[in-house]
């Protein structure tokens, strides 16, 4: 559990950062590569832990990946387990191999560490039931480890609609659907990233219906090459830490325009940001393009609805904002938040508060009350790799010191990302 205590160059900076391998993408090309039979490339892959969690399961399925070439006999050779599948920190392994899983003639036991083992599974037995797969949460909160698979009689094509926009639930149902006897349809509110619906419909397995409801036309995943864009959630703190230091810039190249990932840019230009966005291509069904982002005044901003599910993962970073920004920003319709690596309705709050800033949790999200300050003093990441890395980016407006409590869990999605912040300075 090591500190780290973060204080940032006086001045603005200027500097192009190519970011990390998207996180959400590198799961499902990994996943993706692993169900198809014979040999895949996944290049770009996210370098965090929670894409070594995927590639552990996956191994200890049969599968073989070196470098980043994944080997595979196909999801019907999938190997039974040997004890309890463990996910390390990452829900989306969790819950995307549960859906991949489900269709197994053996059932395999998906746990995590501390933080995973809070997190709610519940919400994955209907929309899986749908199909006939087999999903046993034996905990009376329902969080892991859960049992999923031993489908006697294999899957049925199925409807499911689930009331959460969860982009885990929906591709855990896609990825159970695919290995069904008929054609299956998933719904959900709107928000969610749609990468493996987009993945799905490139390779000729799926259709969208409307704006939320998607088919999912069952077949084998054939073997290929996937290039993995850089990741917008973790290109976020770039991107927030120039809009917090006026006349500040950063540019970052190739990072993924999904839209279900950007709602972070819209909420950004609402405080005043100065924002341009250029796609220059497509990686994975994603548009693909580079983010340039402007320092200027902050002024408070209201987010809701589809918004706030489309800015998930960054709304930690809204709060911080909101602290330096005029006025009361207000978060809502973000209820989820507390479901996530920490509670984030509560870390968030208690980042702003630990330095000096005024904030509130409310049931589905947050109020802060913009002072325009912050000062030093020391936060705790709770464990969460996005707490720890906002932290860095409150830093960039305190005089003084910040000191992050674990600060090495930022590891899990962006090993290095402390350096990249420091060396922002000298880029210019
Ligand atoms: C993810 C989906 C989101 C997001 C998480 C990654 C994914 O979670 O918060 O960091 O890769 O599918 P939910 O599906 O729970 O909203």
């Amino acid at each position: 559990m090591s500190d780290l205590t973060v204080r940032l160059p006086d001045g603005p900076f200027n500097a192009t950062i190519s970011v990390p391998g998207d996180k959400s993408l590198s799961h499902r090309a990994l996943i993706f590569a692993a169900m198809a039979r014979g040999d895949s490339r996944v290049e770009g892959a996210g370098p965090g832990a929670d894409i070594e969690s995927t590639r552990s399961v996956l191994r200890r399925l049969g599968v073989t990946i070196e470098g980043e070439t994944v080997s595979s006999r196909g999801v019907g050779g999938w190997a039974e387990p040997s004890g309890v599948l463990d996910c390390g920190n990452s829900g989306t392994t969790l819950r995307l191999m549960a859906g991949a899983l489900a269709a197994r003639p053996f059932g395999s036991v998906l746990t995590g560490d501390a933080s995973l083992r809070r997190r709610p599974m519940r919400r994955l037995v209907d929309p899986l039931a749908a199909l006939g797969a087999e999903v046993v949460v034996t905990e009376p909160d329902g969080t892991p480890p859960i049992r999923i698979g031993g489908a006697a009689s294999g899957l049925r094509g199925a409807a499911a609609s689930v009331g959460l926009a969860s982009a885990q639930v929906r591709s855990s149902f896609e990825l159970a659907a695919l290995q069904a006897d008929g054609a299956s349809v998933i719904d959900s509110p709107p928000g969610y990233r749609d990468h493996t619906e987009r993945m799905l419909e490139t390779l000729g397995l799926g259709r969208p219906v409307s704006a939320t409801r998607f088919e999912i036309l069952p077949g084998d995943v054939p073997a290929g090459t996937y290039l993995v864009p850089g990741d917008p959630s973790s290109a976020a703190f770039l991107w927030a830490m120039a809009a917090v230091r006026r006349g500040s810039e950063v540019t970052t190249p190739g990072v993924s325009l999904n839209p279900g990932r950007i709602g972070f840019l819209q909420i950004l230009e609402a405080f005043g940001a100065e924002i341009h966005a250029e796609v220059t291509g497509a990686m994975l069904g994603d548009p693909v393009g580079s983010v340039t982002v402007r320092g200027r005044g902050l002024f408070a901003v209201d987010v809701s609805g589809s918004l706030a599910t489309a800015a998930l993962d960054e709304l930690p970073l809204v709060g911080i904002l909101g602290a330096l920004a005029e006025g009361v920003t207000v978060v809502r319709d973000a209820a989820e938040l507390s479901a996530k690596e920490s509670d984030r309705i509560a870390s968030t709050v208690a980042l702003i508060r630990s330095l000096a800033g005024g904030a509130e949790g409310t049931g589905d999200g947050f109020a802060v009350v913009g002072t325009g300050f912050l000062e030093p003093g020391r936060v705790e990441s709770m464990g969460d790799h996005r707490i720890a890395m906002a932290a860095a980016v409150a830093a960039a407006r305190v005089e003084g010191t910040v000191e992050i409590g674990d600060a090495e869990s930022a590891a899990v999605s962006w090993p290095g990302y402390f350096d990249v912040v420091e060396g922002l300075w000298s880029s210019q």
